[in-house]
């Protein structure tokens, strides 16, 4: 038997994809472990799924710190503390410095709620509608130190529908992440098995 990896996941607020992994992380067969919650909000919903299920979550509030280098020092302290070999962003709205970045490389992997490299940053859903896209999806990929870039590990396509708002085609997405996210955790935790 090889050791589970250790698994911490970022999040900024409600937290599915962070719920999502972590039932499929609580699978002896996964092979990895999930140790450590990071929130940079204090109000962020997911924290009370990581209470029920006895998850250390740390609250580390981004606006305590007065450059991004020192909220990542904070991060990286709770991450080496857990003694963390993998993280999943997952929903966490912030960006993170290229040192940081660097530091985890092929390590730290996203969530993005697109056909990357289509639609980086923010509001992908409402933009692909304006542009009047036939098609969106969810891609979940390697970090790198430009904003959602980096080799993609797994994308799932959705159709956009005849009278779709925002909200609709997010929640089309969303149900894709719930499947995609899991997916790619298990491609990447193949890489990273020990003998
Ligand atoms: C997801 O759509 C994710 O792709 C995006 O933010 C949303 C977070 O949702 N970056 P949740 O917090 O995982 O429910």
């Amino acid at each position: 038997m090889t050791q589970p990896v250790r698994v911490a996941i970022l999040f900024s607020a409600r937290g599915s994809n962070m719920q999502e992994l972590a039932h499929h992380l609580a699978k002896p067969s996964v092979g990895g472990e999930f140790v450590l919650a990071i929130t940079n909000r204090p109000a962020a919903g997911g924290i009370e799924f990581c209470k029920a299920q006895a998850v250390p979550c740390a609250v580390i509030d981004h606006k305590d710190y007065e450059t991004r280098a020192g909220f990542e020092a904070e991060m990286q302290k709770a991450l080496d503390e857990a003694d963390v070999e993998l993280i999943c962003a997952a929903g966490f709205m912030r960006l993170l410095t290229a040192d940081f970045v660097t530091r985890w490389h092929d390590r730290i992997i996203n969530i993005h709620p697109s056909l990357l490299p289509a639609y980086k940053g923010l509001d992908t859903h409402a933009r692909v509608l304006a542009d009047g896209g036939k098609e969106h999806g969810c891609s979940v990929h390697y970090m790198r130190a430009e904003m959602d870039d980096g080799p993609v590990i797994v994308q799932k396509r959705v159709p956009v529908l005849a009278g779709d708002t925002p909200e609709i085609l997010a929640a089309r997405v969303l149900k894709q992440e719930h499947i995609a996210y899991p997916e790619a955790l298990d491609i990447v935790i193949k890489t990273l098995e020990k003998p």
